[in-house]
């Protein structure tokens, strides 16, 4: 099944081992109370439970985070989702590649092979649902007042939810180590990349242009989480949204250039950022995708207000 849009069959490329979608993502951070306030804000519904906070889609109900204390914000894992039938290749293959198959961590207990990514991030890999598209479904239309007026009445406009995670970004300090590794051991596919300086990496399942990314720094940490809404409506509300409780830093509106998305980006209580992104670029499984190496500047954003000078700052290294 797929996940964030209603029950659709998993696309599926036969003959290649790859993971399929991400299933879920932990971040610890230092109060998960300032995580509650944040991402109930941005459209979850966040559910506290035994000092950790579950981030479900309201739609669904589907779990895709969860946050637990820690001394400092970090990805503490992410698990990536297989289809049943390749768990077993994933342990051959993983041995086979000299990858060092671990313990479930204390508290996380499963049935899903962990290990460490090229910079000593937990992975895991399980049997799971299809998080990611198959295929491109376009944005929704606004909801005209009437059909003349084609705005949406401001007392009348939906709040802002994510449908689904769109994707992670992530600092390395080597771009190259890092495609190798998630093309070699994880099986995902170069989407598009800028030099050394990003990588975009998608499933060869059928996903959005990017699962995850990568961005060169001088140590690894996470950048941003990427959402999923319907229209730029949504992403404007959205920001809005986060306005209104005092969530005004980031980036937004604009359009990336390579994924194609309309975004805005609002700064979390740690320094990285949660992504409106509506209209992504979708790589189905039955396409050979080539992945380009792009100019600086034809890889970043189309059009949109300029950077803020910390965009690009990594807290998580700055802290090591
Ligand atoms: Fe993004």
């Amino acid at each position: 099944m797929t996940i964030g849009g209603g029950f659709r069959p998993a696309s599926r490329r036969s003959g290649l081992l790859g993971v399929h979608s991400i299933g879920e993502f932990v971040l610890s951070v230092p109060d998960v109370r300032d995580a509650e306030t944040f991402y109930a804000a941005f459209g979850f519904e966040a559910r506290a439970t035994d000092n950790q906070l579950a981030l479900h889609t309201a739609a669904d109900g589907y779990r895709w985070g969860r946050v637990i204390g820690g001394a400092h914000k970090a990805m503490h894992h992410v698990s990536f989702h297989c289809f049943e039938e390749d768990l077993p290749r994933f342990k051959s293959h993983l041995e086979a590649n000299g990858v060092k198959v671990l313990d479930p961590p204390s508290g996380f207990d499963s049935n899903g092979l962990w290990f460490y990514d090229h910079d000593g991030m937990l992975l895991e890999i399980k049997v799971g649902a299809k998080t990611s598209p198959n295929e491109k479904i376009s944005m929704e239309p606004s909801a005209p007042a009437t059909p003349i007026r084609t705005a949406p009445i401001s007392s009348a406009a939906s709040r802002t939810q994510p449908r689904r995670l769109s994707h992670i970004v992530r600092f390395t300090p080597d771009v190259d180590r890092a495609i190798a590794f998630y093309s070699r051991i994880v099986g995902l596919r170069l989407s598009d990349r800028s030099a050394d300086a990003v990588a975009f990496m998608h499933g060869v399942h059928g996903s959005d242009h990017h699962l995850m990314a990568f961005a060169k720094s001088n140590g690894p940490g996470l950048h941003h989480l990427s959402w999923d809404v319907p229209s730029i409506d949504s992403v404007g509300l959205g920001a809005m949204q986060m306005a209104d409780k005092g969530l005004s830093r980031g980036w937004g509106l604009g359009r990336h250039v390579l994924g194609s998305n309309y975004f805005h980006y609002v700064r979390d209580p740690w320094g990285s950022y949660c992504e409106y992104s509506c209209d992504m670029d979708i790589i189905p499984a039955t396409i050979d995708w080539q992945g380009l190496d792009h100019a600086p500047e034809d890889s970043f954003y189309l059009w949109g207000p300029n950077v803020p000078e910390d965009f690009g700052f990594n807290h998580e290294a700055a802290r090591a």
